[in-house]
């Protein structure tokens, strides 16, 4: 467990546990730790040491930082983000974040406060949420040949509902009034295509764009004309579907689709199916990135705190894991995310391993690191 930290400081860990000095590894990489609340921590730990481990078998090292921000340090310190702190990370060439939350906390301190503040100020306009079956997990519905479960959901991420436009008056009243508007800009949504375009033309080279078109039909034509045109700029395949029907097909025919482009909120629901659909929320991974890399992109499971079970030791790492994947992907450590990818792939097809210690000994075993 990372140690405790002065309050809102983003401090250096110094050299991690894998022994391997920085001067001696090929190219050495700054990462913020950000354990958060709850199993945050319990499963950043792992991954942590499965980045540790990959990393002294590919020559690199990660210089591991970290910050105290989440529901426990606003509680003791009123703190959500201090723009200070905002200031250091953005030093960093990637974040690790757990999960933040805890009971205590009023809904939205720490949603608007902290998570849509970091994705607005470190301009995270991407989330990428890959969703994969692998052998050894029961999906929870459908009977899919592995092969047929492998999509990539691109959701726009600063946008849309969740851009906080909107407001209510009388409030408490019978005249009460409140509104949430979707915010869609031209260069916001071309961005977010393209990312999604260029990421279906190095696999499939089909996109599909899931939206609501026939209804919310202003945003939904911006989307729709975006799309056509990125896609074909980029001599990709595109296909549409309305979210109510890519939630049955992502269920009934989920072949159907490879890399997804959709808007903030439906991506945030249809991401869960997908999690759903590939082994539940302690499986799926994600990443909020800034592709033109003016600042660092963050990385985090997709679950949250779980505080039902946090201290428990019984929280799936796996997600976390698969995150960091994601994170050693972004900065270009291709070789070491596959090792990380098929270690969670080897270790399920064993049998899930029934608490976080056993599937960190597994993991690491797969590794190639002993006890
Ligand atoms: N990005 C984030 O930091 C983030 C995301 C979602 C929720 N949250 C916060 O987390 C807290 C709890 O939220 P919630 O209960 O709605 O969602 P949750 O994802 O924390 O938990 C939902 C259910 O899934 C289980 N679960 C979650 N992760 C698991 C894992 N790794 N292994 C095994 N089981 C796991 C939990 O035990 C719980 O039953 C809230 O404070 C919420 O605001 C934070």
């Amino acid at each position: 467990m990372t140690g405790e930290v002065t309050p809102g400081e983003v401090a250096p860990e110094g050299d991690h546990a894998d022994g391997k000095h920085a001067s001696h590894a090929a190219r050495t990489h700054v990462v913020t730790h950000l354990p958060g609340d709850g199993v945050g921590p319990e499963v950043t730990d792992v991954a942590r040491a499965c980045v540790d481990a990959v990393a002294a078998r590919h020559d690199f090292h990660i210089d591991w930082r970290s910050c105290p921000l989440g529901g426990r340090h606003y509680l003791q310190t009123g703190e959500v983000l201090p723009d200070a702190t905002l200031e250091e990370l953005r030093k960093s060439d990637a974040i690790l974040l757990g999960a933040v939350g805890t009971p205590e906390v009023p809904p939205g301190v720490l949603e608007r406060g902290l998570l849509l503040r970091l994705r607005s100020e470190l301009d995270l306009y991407v989330n990428l949420r890959p969703s994969k079956l692998r052998a050894g997990v029961a999906a929870a519905v459908g009977k899919h040949e592995l092969s047929d479960l492998d999509f990539v959901i691109v959701r726009e991420n600063t946008e849309g509902l969740y851009a906080g436009a909107g407001g209510s008056v009388h409030r408490g009243t019978e005249f009460e009034v409140a509104t949430e508007e979707s915010l869609n800009t031209w260069a916001g949504v071309r961005r977010c295509v393209r990312y999604a375009s260029r990421l279906a033309a190095s696999r499939s080279g089909r996109l599909t764009l899931v939206h609501k078109t026939n209804v919310l039909t202003h945003a939904g034509d911006l989307w729709f004309r975006i799309a056509r045109e990125v896609a074909a700029e980029d001599g990709v395949e595109l296909s549409y579907a309305h979210v109510d029907a890519a939630c049955l097909w992502m269920v009934d025919d989920p072949k159907r689709f490879d890399v997804i482009v959709t808007d903030n909120l439906f991506g945030d629901i249809i991401s869960d199916l997908g999690a759903a659909l590939t082994g539940g929320l302690g499986y799926a991974p994600s990443g909020n990135l800034n592709p033109d890399r003016t600042g660092p992109s963050i990385f985090e499971p997709v679950h949250g705190s779980a505080p039902d079970i946090a201290g428990l030791g019984l929280a799936n790492p796996a997600g976390a894991v698969l995150s960091a994947g994601l994170m050693l992907s972004h900065l270009g450590e291709e070789a070491a995310a596959a090792d990380l990818d098929a270690a969670v792939s080897a270790v399920l097809a064993a049998g899930a391993p029934a608490s976080t210690a056993l599937w960190r000994e597994q993991l690491l075993a797969e590794l190639g690191v002993a006890r």
